[in-house]
């Protein structure tokens, strides 16, 4: 299982720098100052600083321009349809050119610096030691190796990993019970589903309030 992940990893990493070097010279890179005035749309539910109030709508800010582009084009595409009030958002987003923009105006905001929700310390325990240990019982993979330390993603150059540390908490359940039950499957070689099928619910709570107190 660990050796098989690892080569996954390492396979995605090579196939996520082709997909930038391609994506490069497919046009220009995003431009935060076009984006923020495209941003205006997104901000009513996003925080126009991509640090939204309410947990049904995802932080943004900080998020990886490239992670923020291939959700808004899942979205598009019908590749997530976990939610039809965003697929009607990302339908108004008329160009790449101007989703690549609009993530780069939020990957430069910074993080809010504090949870909305109370985090439960005993559960934040038990979910940092799955974050960064796995369960080798049923087999699920420390969520560390692909999303980076403390969540915080590895690096924007590999952006299908995204950042999930300083996430709302109840946006982080709702996502881990989508990935479960295939209402979301847009993940690549479907490895989140993988993962989310052998977490039990007790160890997805655990791991949300972890992951929501990992602010910058
Ligand atoms: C009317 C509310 C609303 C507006 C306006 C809106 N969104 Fe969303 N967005 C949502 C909801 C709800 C979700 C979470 C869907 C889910 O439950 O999985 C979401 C999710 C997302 C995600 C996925 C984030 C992640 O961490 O995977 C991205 C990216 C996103 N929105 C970008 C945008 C952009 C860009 C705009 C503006 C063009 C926008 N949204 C406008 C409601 C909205
Ligand atoms: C083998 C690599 C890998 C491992 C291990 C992994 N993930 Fe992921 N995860 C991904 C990828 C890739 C995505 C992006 C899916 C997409 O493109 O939509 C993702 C997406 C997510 C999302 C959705 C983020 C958002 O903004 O909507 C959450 C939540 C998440 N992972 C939580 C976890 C947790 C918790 C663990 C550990 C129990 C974990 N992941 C382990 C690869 C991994």
């Amino acid at each position: 299982m660990i050796k098989k992940s690892r080569v996954l990893i390492a396979l995605l990493g090579g196939l996520a720098s082709l997909l930038l070097v391609s994506g490069a010279h497919a046009g220009k890179p995003g431009d935060p100052v076009a984006g923020e005035m495209q941003a205006g749309l997104c901000g009513g539910c996003h925080g126009f600083d991509g640090n939204s109030p309410d947990a049904s709508f995802p932080r943004l800010a900080g998020q990886y321009e490239m992670y923020i582009v291939k959700q808004i084009r899942d979205f598009q595409k019908g590749h997530r349809a976990n939610n039809d009030t965003m697929a009607g958002m990302a339908a108004m987003v008329a160009s790449l050119q101007d989703a690549k923009d609009i993530g780069a105006f939020f990957e430069k905001q910074p993080m809010a610096k504090k949870p909305i929700a109370p985090v439960d310390k005993k559960l934040a325990a038990k979910g940092k030691k799955l974050f960064y240990n796995g369960n080798p019982k049923s087999g699920v993979y420390g969520c560390v190796n692909c999303h980076g330390d403390r969540g915080m993603g590895k690096s924007p150059n590999i952006a299908v990993f995204p950042r999930i540390g300083g996430q709302h908490r109840d946006y982080l359940i709702k996502q881990l019970k989508d990935f479960k039950s295939n209402a979301r499957a847009n993940d690549p070689a479907g490895m989140m589903a993988d993962i989310a099928k052998k977490l039990s619910d007790k160890e997805i709570t655990a791991v949300s309030h972890y992951l929501s107190a990992q602010l910058p």
